[in-house]
């Protein structure tokens, strides 16, 4: 379905609501301002990222189904788009069913990416694509019998429920097992008991496979692919990525099946980071996100069009491009401290970098190991594009500032 784009905060506004509105949604907020689309953007805290960038700033807790459905019933958005993987998806998916408003990609995708199990059990049982071997365990007991069963070790531990590596361990023998199980209950994002273990693969490498659903000139939905993005991942969180990673044709073939059948599944329209393990030529499903990726971040310096430029644009009924124009790398750069309203030392010095650009989210909180921001490289070749982009990410150092003395 394509939008009718108007004027902003007029009567023929294109009203879009991001629920989440961190780094990434930030980004798209940027492309959808660019295209006159009037922006809502919702958060759990004040003055998140996004919404220091969109019309209006919205603060409630996403996962009570309550304060959504009131939200989004007060904004009227022609479109809601999740940023974010603890949503209240049932109230998605009743406005939904009520014709009130288009969930991207869809409520059902929003749903069952909610959490490990339901998109694991359609990746693996419903389409029988290749993953690591798993059990879903309510207890440590279940665990342990899990991995005597067959998951075997080594084996990763993660709450069903949470992101960005938390909670997530790696288990190399049973003196580890309870100790994996504590912390996966220490870090879940609610607290139901709930765990995936799963056998490790010990793969060469892993790769984000960004594949766009985007109408076509006959309106009909068309899968576009991105090069394939190559990531680092420090205990569960991306530390570096790079683009194009560099592939045999028999695995690429087999990445873009997979992508292609996970997406199709999923439904509507937008961009997806499909999250895959290579060993040779073998593939391996690990996870998607029905929206753009933090590795794909890579893309604001690599591609003609960025991963959030692609995703307003698909969401919108837009044509996309997905080429890209050299290759590039992007590094996280982490808060290092502990503090309010920190501030950024060394940004001179990293701009320096030939080559490079900056990202500095302007998140209010700074913690050590929150990403805070992100260098990125172009170059003419992935290696020296990524010294670059670490060169740069390690001279930006942030400082918290002292309190000013009160007058
Ligand atoms: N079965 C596995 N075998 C080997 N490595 C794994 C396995 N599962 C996860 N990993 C490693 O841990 C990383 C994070 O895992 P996963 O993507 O499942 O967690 P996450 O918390 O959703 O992370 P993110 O939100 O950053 O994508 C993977 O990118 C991979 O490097
Ligand atoms: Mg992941």
């Amino acid at each position: 379905m394509t939008v009718t784009l108007g004027t902003p905060l007029s009567p023929s506004a294109t009203k879009v609501m991001l629920l989440g509105s961190g780094e990434l949604g930030k980004e798209v907020l940027i492309a959808l301002q660019r295209l006159g689309v009037e922006t809502i953007a919702v958060d759990r805290y004040d003055n998140a990222p996004g919404q220091q960038v969109a019309h209006h700033a919205r603060t409630i807790s996403m996962s009570d189904p309550a304060q959504l459905r009131t939200l989004i019933e007060a904004e009227r958005p022609q479109l809601v788009v999740p940023e974010i993987e603890a949503i209240a998806t049932q109230v998605l998916e009743a406005l939904e069913a009520e014709g009130r408003v288009r969930v991207i990609p869809t409520a059902r995708a929003a749903r069952l990416t909610m959490d490990r199990e339901g998109i694991r059990r359609l990746a693996a049982e419903t389409l029988g694509l290749p993953t690591s071997p798993y059990k879903f365990c309510d207890s440590l007991g279940e665990l342990q019998a899990a991995i005597d069963a067959g998951i075997g070790y080594p084996c990763i531990v993660k709450p069903v429920m949470s992101s960005s590596g938390k909670g997530q361990s790696k288990i190399d023998g049973p003196a580890d097992v309870a100790a994996a199980w504590a912390y996966a209950m220490a870090g879940g994002r609610v607290s139901h008991g709930r765990v995936i273990v799963e056998g490790f693969i010990d793969f060469d490498y892993e790769i984000t496979q960004l594949t766009v659903r985007a109408l076509g000139a006959d309106g009909r939905v068309q899968t576009h692919f991105c090069d394939p993005i190559g990531h680092v991942q420090v205990g569960g969180d991306y530390v570096e990525s790079w683009q194009p990673h560099p592939m045999t044709p028999a695995a690429l073939e087999r990445s873009r099946r997979i992508a292609r059948a996970v997406t199709d599944n999923l439904g509507g329209q937008g961009l997806f980071g499909v999250e895959l393990f290579v060993k040779g030529d073998n593939v391996w499903f690990s996870e998607v996100s029905p929206r753009p990726h933090d590795t794909g971040m890579v893309t604001m310096i690599t591609q003609q069009q960025n991963e959030f430029e692609l995703h307003a644009r698909a969401i919108l009924g837009l044509p996309v491009d997905t080429a890209l124009r050299t290759p590039g790398a992007s590094a996280v750069i982490y808060g290092g401290v502990d503090a309010q309203g920190i501030v950024f030392d060394g940004v001179d010095a990293a701009l320096r970098v030939p080559n490079t650009e900056l990202r500095l989210f302007g998140k209010p909180e700074s913690f050590a190991k929150r990403r805070m921001g992100v260098a990125l490289a172009h170059d003419a070749d992935v290696e020296q594009a990524r010294s670059r982009a670490k060169e740069a990410a390690s001279l930006v150092r942030p400082r918290a500032v002292s309190p000013r003395p009160s007058a």
